[in-house]
């Protein structure tokens, strides 16, 4: 049978540089020449191709954004009355005041929100307000912050220097040399790479930007360190909570580590899945953003802010994030024990609510790839990164485990009798070095 979405992702390439909008949904991430890479429908933890075959999907929900499952009915019945209503007008919709006042809700520490619509967007628009407040030039970061010139500039003292943030090999083309030597990376849980940069740059740092958490959990209360550093050196700290916002308990994972940013930044699950993100900071420092230009139509239509507001009361009625953790150790311990059973060496890590495992060979490439073919043909979209969804139960979850015990199986007869993987494509190309989903 012919695989339709391979043969639509020819004709995609030809019309669409890369084929497509975001590097983590290429098929080549996944699978060369055999993923799936289009859906005709995707509902609740199921994805149906352009061949209407269906897949469980535990390769990221959607790139983590869809924590309520795909096609939400309470999501999907509040965003069609507010289609019938008129998703755009002369004036402005009335949810999104209802939207930035849940945010502070859940963010007691904080008072003021701007909205926009993509992440990269977000962290855009949190870094202009910071440096307006700051009136400081430079910019210090740990892990992905979306695409935009400020932070792939980190690349243009240095081609290599997003190689252990982002992904390798990304270079500096079409980068303004503006930003040159003004935008520095420094490690998680390595405060003494932070406090470097502070001492070379001196009064010249006035934005901290960082994801709070990456594949490790803080350790020696990091968070609490960059915080402290980041106030002395009269430093903004952002908490960029795009991927760990909402997973791991109802609202910016810095809660649960109790250290609170001056701002954070929200989008992915915000909305489950629709254009809605979140830029929320004390007062002092976001009224600067009337002392600046930050302005776009497409940030004021009303769908984005009705699914965040029913993505919020949902989650909460739920109490959705006490069910991806419970689902996501499940997962854990469930790898662990088939990976034990086959004797295979992985590493488990991630917060429960987005766990990761890795091949811990050295053609774990080759096996990776080999994962995600043989469990493709069970029926699952599967890499080695899941983003826990509430649809998700004991039953898919154990249908899962079984199909790994599986693969872990034919894996491990493969490698022990050191053949070649019988692979029916190329190898998966290199996945981001942020937390990939
Ligand atoms: C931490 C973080 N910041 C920023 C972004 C960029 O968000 P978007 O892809 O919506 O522009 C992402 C996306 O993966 C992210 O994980």
């Amino acid at each position: 049978m012919i695989n339709l979405g391979q043969k639509l992702l020819k004709e995609a390439q030809r019309v669409i540089p890369g084929g497509n909008q975001l590097l983590s949904k290429r098929s080549e991430m996944f699978l060369p020449n055999q993923w799936p890479s289009y859906y005709k429908f995707s509902r609740g933890c199921v994805v149906s191709d352009l061949n209407k075959k269906k897949y469980f999907d535990f390769a990221g929900m959607g790139v983590t954004s869809c924590i309520l499952g795909y096609a939400d009915r309470d999501i999907n019945r509040a965003i069609q009355k507010g289609l019938r209503n008129g998703a755009m007008s002369t004036l402005n919709s009335p949810q999104e005041v209802e939207l930035a006042k849940k945010l502070i809700k859940i963010h007691k520490w904080s008072d003021m929100v701007r909205f926009s619509k993509s992440g990269g967007e977000a962290c855009l628009i949190a870094i202009r307000i910071a440096r307006a407040f700051s009136k400081k030039e430079k910019i210090a970061f740990c892990g992905y912050h979306g695409w935009h010139d400020w932070y792939m500039a980190s690349n243009l003292s240095n081609k290599k220097n997003l190689d252990e943030q982002l992904l390798p090999g990304l270079g500096n083309k079409g980068i303004s040399k503006s930003f040159k030597n003004s935008i520095f990376s420094f490690n998680y849980n390595d405060i003494d790479s932070l406090e470097k940069i502070f001492k070379k740059n001196k009064n010249q740092i006035g934005i901290v930007i960082m994801e709070p958490m990456r594949f490790n959990y803080p350790k020696n209360n990091f968070l609490k360190k960059v915080k402290n550093l980041a106030k002395k050196n009269g430093a903004i700290l952002i908490f960029d909570e795009i991927t760990t916002g909402f997973h791991e308990n109802l609202g910016g994972l810095h809660l649960k580590f109790k250290v609170d940013p001056d701002m954070a930044i929200f989008g992915k699950a915000l909305g489950n899945g629709h254009p809605i993100s979140a830029v929320i900071g004390k007062r002092k420092i976001m009224d600067f953003a009337q002392k600046t230009f930050i302005s776009s139509t497409m940030w004021t239509e009303s769908i984005g802010f009705i699914a965040g507001i029913t993505a919020l009361n949902k989650m909460k009625k739920l109490n959705v994030q006490k069910n991806l953790v419970k689902y996501g150790k499940k997962i854990k311990i469930g790898w662990a024990k088939v990976a034990r059973k086959n004797g295979i060496k992985i590493s488990i890590n991630g917060l429960n609510s987005l766990p990761v495992f890795r091949f811990e060979y050295p053609n774990k490439k080759e096996i990776s790839t080999y994962f995600t073919q043989e469990m493709l043909k069970l029926g699952f979209l599967a890499k080695e990164a899941i983003a826990i969804t509430n649809v998700y139960d004991d039953k898919i979850i154990n249908k899962y485990l079984r199909c790994v015990d599986k693969v872990f199986n034919k894996i491990k007869k493969i490698q022990s009798k050191k053949e070649k993987f019988p692979l029916k494509g190329p190898l998966k190309h290199s996945t981001l070095r942020k937390i990939s989903y």
